[in-house]
């Protein structure tokens, strides 16, 4: 592949840990359209990548991404995989296997990773893989895809650069907190840090009420001259699925909706039937770029392998930071009183 000044751009040899849903499936069977859902069709269109390696312990689902991506290279043993002499890996398998595999990935000098969230089980878990990470010479880069909306990234720089005054945060899931509700938290730590303390509210009466990862409801408390609380509220996914925040403003209001697909703006304007009232009036109704998260996160992979950035926008620290939010909610579930998280 050449740039525009004729130069030939190096290809990065691509790997991919565990075929399943995120890494092929949900687009195996899809049509022409450029909406990546999977890394491997993320990898498979940019043709800065050779995806040259595939790996799974099910055969069959390992033939059927193989055929499915005309890729050269697959086996069941993560050895034979790691001697493909690979720039960047995808690791995609459930979460009970990353620290285990990740130790692998590293010690074979992979430069980069690109690992799906949530990372680690817990927050000891989370604590040992940044050791590892920590003392190789890997980049290592979690899929916290939102990140990767430039409609997402545009929101936090409002926030700061304009240091619009936070009054109140509302967001809503399902699914468990760590599988679904940490897409939220995560947005939360992207925009506003480690809040101080937390109040567990209650748990969702959904399939996962038992389960080791509960939907549960909870109040944030970030502190300072800037105080505002975040209501983490927990629904039944078997309703239907959703992921929302609600930031409210002295200035106004955003509203993540849809899972991010949509996105409105509101700020306050003196209301056109009562002048010495203030309502919102809507000043952008943007669509939020989901289709593209993935493709993009998988290009910030390239530049990093490239080193034309040096840092990945969802860092192994970040994730540390989910999970202490979470246990801070369990402990305060446990003793029935505020936690501190940090
Ligand atoms: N970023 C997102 O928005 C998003 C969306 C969906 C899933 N995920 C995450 O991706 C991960 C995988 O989810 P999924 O739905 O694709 O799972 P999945 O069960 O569909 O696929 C996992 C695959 O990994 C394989 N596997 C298991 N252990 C392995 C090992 N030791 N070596 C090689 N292969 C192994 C399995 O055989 C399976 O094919 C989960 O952690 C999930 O939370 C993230």
């Amino acid at each position: 592949m050449a740039d525009l000044l004729g130069n030939k751009k190096p290809i990065a040899r691509v790997g991919i840990i565990g075929c399943g849903n995120i890494a092929s499936i949900l687009d195996e069977k899809s049509s022409a359209s450029d909406f990546a859902k999977t890394h491997a069709k993320a990898y498979r269109q940019d043709l800065r990548f050779d995806l040259a390696a595939l790996c799974d312990l099910n055969d069959s689902r390992l033939l059927t991404a193989q055929q499915a991506w005309s890729v050269k290279f697959a086996t069941t043993r993560i050895e034979e995989f790691l001697a493909q002499n690979l720039d960047i890996v995808s690791l995609c398998t459930p979460v009970e296997m990353q620290l285990e595999l990740l130790k692998k990935i590293l010690e074979h000098k992979v430069k980069v990773v690109f690992c799906e969230k949530p990372l680690g089980r817990n927050l000891v878990e989370a604590e040992q893989i940044l050791k590892v990470v920590e003392r190789s010479a890997s980049i290592v880069a979690v899929n916290y895809i939102r990140r990767y909306d430039s409609e997402i990234v545009a929101i936090k720089k409002e926030i700061l650069e304009k240091c619009l005054d936070v009054q109140k945060v509302v967001c809503h899931y399902g699914k468990g907190l760590l599988n679904n509700g940490s897409h939220l938290i995560d947005l939360l730590v992207y925009f506003f840090g480690l809040p101080s303390r937390v109040r567990y509210i209650d748990t969702c009466k959904d399939d996962r009420e038992d389960s080791d990862d509960p939907s549960m409801s909870a109040v944030f408390y970030y502190e300072g001259p800037a105080a505002f609380s975040v209501y983490l509220t927990a629904q039944d996914h078997r309703n239907f699925s959703n992921l929302e925040m609600d930031i409210f403003m002295r200035e106004g209001r955003t509203q993540i909706l849809d899972s991010g697909r949509e996105i409105l703006k509101f700020r306050a304007v003196t209301d056109r039937d009562y002048p010495d009232y203030k309502s919102l009036g809507l000043v952008a109704h943007l669509q939020g770029g989901l289709k593209h998260v993935l493709a993009l996160g998988c290009g910030e992979m390239y530049e990093l392998w490239r080193d034309q950035k040096v840092a990945p926008t969802s860092p192994v620290q970040d994730s540390i930071a989910i999970h202490r939010i979470i246990e801070a909610i369990k402990k305060s579930k446990e003793r029935n009183e505020v936690a501190r998280c940090q």
